[in-house]
């Protein structure tokens, strides 16, 4: 009998919401993985969760995904402790609600530092390291394909159609190496990023009624749509956007 070797993940954003859901869905499926993220006690608490859902040693560590010798350092602590790495999900991100005249150009900047850069670097990172069949998904919203009008306004709409953009190029460039590059576009997905919007019920009524299911997702949910495409089964996507919305984007 041989043994399948356990799958790796890298997994950005995975003190909290999305990516620390990530972490908990890919434990489950058996991959030993390491959490990037500037929360370090998040990240250590996802860690351990992960440890106790496969018993199986998982790693967490601080870096900021928009510093370049950050990502770099992590990049290579991370793969002494995995051997391999199989899969990266980027799921670091920060949201941006000023309206659009108001936002300064500071502001703006440091939206597309972490949304855009931070998501380049880990990807460019990554893939230095990867192998033929490795996997990488990127985390970008309906607001990049709308351009906003939910919670986000113009930067954050902005750098998420960036990141649409971006995971496609990096797919056409990785293809020759065999590695697999997609992105999963969520809707409103209860996670801290938004709880603070969704006190406002009105505000709360308004997003859910313009998705076909009339609902919120939760995390975990968004966390299975992406363990999918990291998966060995998903062998025939590269540079496409699988949008987990509850039926927002048909209207
Ligand atoms: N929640 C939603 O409704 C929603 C919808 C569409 C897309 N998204 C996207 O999903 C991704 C995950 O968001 P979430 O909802 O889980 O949010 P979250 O705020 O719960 O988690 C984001 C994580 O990213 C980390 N982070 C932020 N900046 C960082 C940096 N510079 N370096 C390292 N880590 C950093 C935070 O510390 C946090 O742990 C984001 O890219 C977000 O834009 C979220």
């Amino acid at each position: 009998m041989t043994d399948t070797p356990v799958r790796t993940a890298i997994v950005t954003g995975s003190a909290s919401g999305i990516g620390a859901a990530t972490v908990l869905e890919l434990a489950r499926q058996g991959y030993r993985t390491v959490g990037i993220d500037l929360d370090a006690a998040g990240a250590q608490a996802a860690a351990d969760e992960a440890t106790k859902t496969n018993r199986l040693s998982h790693l967490a560590l601080k870096a900021d995904v928009s510093d370049e010798a950050q990502v770099v350092q992590a990049f290579e602590q991370a793969l002494v402790f995995l051997g391999q790495l199989d899969v990266l999900v980027t799921s670091a991100g920060v949201a941006e609600t000023t309206p659009f005249m108001d936002i300064s150009v500071a502001s703006f900047r440091s939206v597309y530092e972490v949304n855009v850069i931070g998501t380049f670097l880990c990807i460019r990172e990554a893939a230095k390291r990867m192998q033929r069949g490795a996997r990488i998904c990127t985390i970008a919203s309906v607001a990049g394909l709308r351009g906003g009008g939910l919670s986000g306004t113009a930067a954050y709409a902005s750098s998420k159609g960036g990141v649409l953009a971006l995971t496609k190029s990096a797919a056409r460039s990785l293809a020759a190496q065999g590695i697999c590059v997609n992105t999963v576009a969520p809707g409103a997905t209860l996670t801290p990023m938004i709880a603070e919007h969704w006190k406002n019920d009105a505000h709360r009524t308004r997003v859910e009624s313009m998705s076909a299911l009339n609902r919120t997702a939760q995390a975990r949910e968004i966390a299975s749509s992406i363990a999918f495409l990291v998966s060995p089964q998903a062998s025939a996507i590269t540079g496409s956007t699988l949008v987990a919305d509850n039926g927002l984007m048909m209207y």
